[in-house]
Parts: C-alpha cells; sequence; structure tokens
C-alpha cells in the first residue's frame, strides 16, 4: 500500500472549505487603504464590553482546561430559552454541531435533504458520512421551497437541513409553510432547523424553530454566537435537541471542544439584551438604505432577514472583481449569477454604496 493509499478513497470527491480573501491581501491589491471585508457574515463591531472585560480576567487561567460540560453557559442558555439544560449542547461554533449530527444520524447510502443555494456545510458534512445529498432548488424569489423539500423525502432520507433564513439569500420561509412542513414530515428524519442568523430576525411571520421543540420530536435548533454577538474569531455555537440527542453528541464531540475564553464570553454576551436589539436595529436600517441603492440601480435582490443582502447579476465576475478594486470584499459563487455583500457599520454602508455606484457606472451597469 502506497502512502497515499492510507487515506480513504471515499474523500478524494470532497472540497475543502475555501475561506474568502482576507482584507490584507486586498489593500496590497487595491491599493486602498480602507478595505470593507463583507463576505464572511461577520459583524463590523468587536464583543460587547461586558464580554471583553469577562475574557481579560480570565487570560490568566488559561493553563487549565475549560469545563467541558459548559455548566455556567448551559444554565444561562437553558433560563434565557426556557429549555431544560438536559436538551442543550454547546460545541465549538454551530458548525461542529452540524457535523457532530451528520456524524450521528448518517449511515453510508442515506439520504439528506437540503435547499441549494444554502450553507456550504451541508453537502460536506452529508458526504464526510457517506451520504447522498438531495439538493432542493429555492423558488424563483430566493426562498425554501419546503413543500418541495417535503417532496423530496425518500424512505432513505435520514436528514433534512432547514437554514432560516437562509444562507446566501438572506430569505425566511413563514410560520405557515413551516407548519404545514412538520405536519407532514416522516418520522424517521431528523429536521435540523439551522438558525444561525435568527438574532438579526425582525419580520413577524417569522417561525421561531424553539417554539414547536418539545424535547420529544426529532428537532434539533442550532444557533450561534459568531454573528450579532460577535465571537466569529472564538466559535461557540449550541443547539438544542431531545436529550437523547444531547447524549448522542456528548459521545462523538471532543472532551473539551468549547474554550474555555469562548464559554465566558458567550455568557456574559448574552447579559446584554439592550446590545443585541440596538444592533438589529441597526443592521436594518443599514440594510434599508442598500436595499434604496440597489433599487435606483436596477439590480434585483432577496429581502434579507440577516446582516448580509443577495443580489442578482449577469456579470459576477466583473463585478466581484470591479468591486475589489474599490476596496469592498463580497462573496461570489463561481459563475452563478449572484453575489452576496455583508452589512457593516453606517460608515461601510455608505462605502458600500459608492463603490456600487462607480462600479454599475463603470461596467454600464451590474
Ligand atoms: C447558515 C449558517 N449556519 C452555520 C454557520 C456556522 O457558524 P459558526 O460555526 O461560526 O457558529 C454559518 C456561518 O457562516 C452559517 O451561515
Amino acid at each position: 500500500m502506497s502512502r497515499d493509499e492510507l487515506i480513504r478513497p471515499d474523500l478524494e470527491p470532497l472540497v475543502a472549505y475555501a475561506p474568502g480573501l482576507r482584507a490584507s491581501q486586498v489593500r496590497e491589491r487595491s491599493g486602498k487603504d480602507v478595505v470593507l471585508k463583507l463576505s464572511s457574515n461577520e459583524h463590523p463591531c468587536g464583543p460587547v464590553p461586558l464580554a471583553v472585560t469577562a475574557m481579560e480576567a480570565v487570560l490568566h487561567r488559561l493553563n487549565r482546561y475549560p469545563d467541558g460540560a459548559c455548566v455556567a453557559l448551559t444554565r444561562k442558555l437553558s433560563e434565557q430559552l426556557g429549555v431544560p439544560v438536559e436538551s442543550i449542547v454547546v460545541t465549538n461554533g454551530s458548525n461542529e454541531l452540524l457535523r457532530i449530527l451528520a456524524q450521528v444520524v448518517l449511515r453510508p447510502g442515506d439520504e439528506v435533504v437540503f435547499p441549494w443555494p444554502s450553507f456550504i456545510v451541508y453537502p460536506m458534512v452529508t458526504a464526510l458520512f457517506g451520504a447522498t445529498a438531495v439538493r432542493v432548488s429555492l423558488t424563483a424569489d430566493d426562498g425554501l421551497d419546503l413543500d418541495a423539500m417535503l417532496a423530496a423525502i425518500t424512505p432513505a432520507t435520514r436528514l433534512v437541513f432547514l437554514c432560516n433564513p437562509n444562507n446566501p439569500t438572506g430569505t425566511i420561509y413563514g410560520r405557515e409553510a413551516f407548519e404545514r412542513f412538520l405536519a407532514s414530515v416522516p418520522p424517521h428524519v431528523l429536521v435540523c432547523v439551522d438558525e444561525a442568523y435568527f438574532e438579526f430576525v425582525t419580520h413577524e411571520s417569522y417561525p421561531d424553530g424553539l417554539a414547536y421543540f418539545d424535547g420529544e420530536r426529532p428537532i434539533v435548533v442550532t444557533r450561534t454566537f459568531s454573528k450579532i454577538y460577535s465571537l466569529a474569531g472564538l466559535r461557540v455555537g449550541y443547539g438544542i435537541m431531545p436529550a437523547s440527542f444531547v447524549q448522542a453528541v456528548n459521545k462523538v464531540r471532543e472532551p473539551f471542544n468549547v474554550n474555555t475564553v469562548g464559554q465566558i464570553a458567550a455568557y456574559y454576551s448574552l447579559e446584554d439584551e439592550a446590545e443585541v436589539a440596538r444592533r438589529r436595529k441597526e443592521n436594518q436600517e443599514q440594510k434599508v438604505y442598500l436595499y434604496s441603492c440597489f433599487d435606483r440601480l436596477g439590480v434585483k435582490y432577496a429581502l434579507s432577514e440577516t446582516n448580509f443582502v443577495y443580489f442578482h447579476t449577469k456579470k459576477p465576475v466583473e463585478v466581484f472583481e470591479a468591486l475589489l478594486e474599490e476596496g469592498v470584499i463580497v462573496r461570489d459563487f463561481g459563475n452563478a449569477p449572484a453575489l452576496r455583500v455583508g452589512i457593516g457599520t453606517p460608515e461601510d454602508t455608505q462605502l458600500t454604496i459608492a463603490a456600487l455606484q462607480t462600479v454599475a457606472a463603470r461596467l454600464g451597469s451590474i
């Protein structure tokens, strides 16, 4: 056996996650002093002050392993969400939890249904455990088609990923569609509702996945501290699921999967509800401002309940490159006719709008 034959051959078709360009790379290329990285759906501000103070205080204690059970953070989440601690698990970003859930339920040959385009990690974890991906196209207005997803479920389906709001389109499905879906989804399927952008949502028909969690039915809701709480660099996410699933996840995860600084920062981030509300409001205002620019330029975009906006373009490569030259990094999807731009501070929005206008003038349209 040669050296490389030691590597599982079924890993061959998998593709490593490709991170977007870093601001420093673009600064060099564009010669611009100010470069906006609006490609990874991060929050433009740092963590809340309470969290920063708590993190500074814990730095002197990092000789110790973290609390492997995340006891304090789990209790706090339990109080705030009204869910028993036995149904909560904290992970190294919600990304880790998506992988572990796949590991817990999937056997080779099983099917996993998910919307497409959606979060790149769903096909990755599906392939990792030898399952078959069943991608369901979005509706004409870039939303999840829950009826089509239901129709895609077969006796071989074990897992369905719902992304609400959806990344990259920012769209949500409403309560009525979700309830129709839940009423018909067969019991041999685990429904994972990925709510990474939950805290940004303002739409009144949005179904909070937790409202449908009763500790019995096979539903998992995943959330993260990476987005509105600005802790992307620390990797803290969590999930709510029936207690038996928490026990299974605990068997699979690393013993100390969530670092001490992350646990402390997440705990104190939950104390500042006023700041979360302020961020949600500001994000919404900036989004509306950005919409008005797209309207003026005649650009079609999806109505977003997140901190990013998905817009359509017939020349994605040119627009992506031209925005880079203006110092604005957005997310591209290869040759797919759309791009995704993140919402930053009010100042960032002004710069983004100026860049979009310059690019539209230079290319004739977007
Ligand atoms: C829809 C969705 N789910 C999950 C994640 C993972 O977030 P994290 O691992 O930082 O918690 C992301 C990150 O961008 C996302 O967009």
